[in-house]
């Protein structure tokens, strides 16, 4: 059964808006694991436009679930990973202008930091996974720096969902997983995922967890995020076992 990593960004999104202390990620903990989620993720970025320090406190200290902590390859966001101890780690690209995470780490360019990074997060036994375009040399790449995962990057694909590249895209996504399963990385996939376009995903090869944030949490407002977390669950399910 594939995993659904339920991405509670969005809801401190709409708090900061106010500056004020609702709606409370916490809230959203709660709710998505009685919906069915897998795992809590949440992005610390570098700017706090989300998700402040304090409330990964309050996640760790509140999910049953396990805690994807999504940060960028910096020594600060390290040293609060070595202290907070969340169950995984993912490295994201992080720049100050884009609205969402625009692409995948460059670990084929950046290959000594990256993997000092990821030795550093092993060491306080953190396990840890990264965010990377469906390009072999990525695949290679971050399979050198000894992470235990490659979490693709599937924006590529949502975007051209619906027209013919979907397909290509699809076939780019397939084969990075073939590799990464050979090299010994476990696969995960997520970014622009939702109901339409979700299916073809869940279907690539040795896939065993999908992040999903956006979508998810737009259509919890309209049915409430335990019912959009269900369903979300009922169509990786659907999926998975056509
Ligand atoms: N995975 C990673 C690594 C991300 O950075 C994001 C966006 O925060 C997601 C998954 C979820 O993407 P979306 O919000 O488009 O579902």
């Amino acid at each position: 059964m594939i995993r659904l990593g339920v991405n509670i960004d969005h809801v401190a999104t709409i708090r900061q808006a106010r500056m004020i202390d609702e709606p409370d990620p916490v809230w959203a903990v709660v709710l998505a694991e009685l919906g069915g989620a897998d795992q809590i993720t949440l992005h610390l970025r570098e700017d706090r436009r989300h998700i402040q320090d304090h409330d990964l406190d309050r996640v760790l200290a509140t999910a049953s679930v396990p805690v994807n902590l999504e940060m960028a390859v910096t020594d600060e966001m390290v040293g609060i990973a070595l202290e907070k101890k969340p169950h995984i780690v993912c490295l994201v690209p992080e720049k100050r202008q884009e609205v969402t995470t625009e692409g995948g780490l460059n670990v084929a360019n950046n290959f000594d930091t990256i993997k000092k990074t990821v030795t550093s997060l092993h060491g306080g036994g953190i396990r840890v996974s990264l965010f990377i375009d469906p390009d072999p040399d990525q695949v290679q790449a971050s399979s050198d720096t000894g992470a235990d995962a490659v979490e693709l990057h599937t924006g590529a694909y949502a975007e051209v969902w619906g027209k013919e590249e979907a397909i290509r895209e699809l076939a780019r996504l397939s084969e990075a997983a073939l590799l990464a399963h050979r090299l010994g990385l476990r696969v995960h996939a997520g970014h622009g995922l939702n109901v339409r376009n979700l299916a073809p995903v869940v279907r690539l090869p040795h896939l065993e967890e999908l992040n999903i944030g956006h979508a998810l949490i737009g259509r919890a407002i309209f049915v409430g995020l335990q019912e959009a977390v269900a369903e979300y669950k009922t169509l990786i399910a659907q999926a998975e076992y056509r």
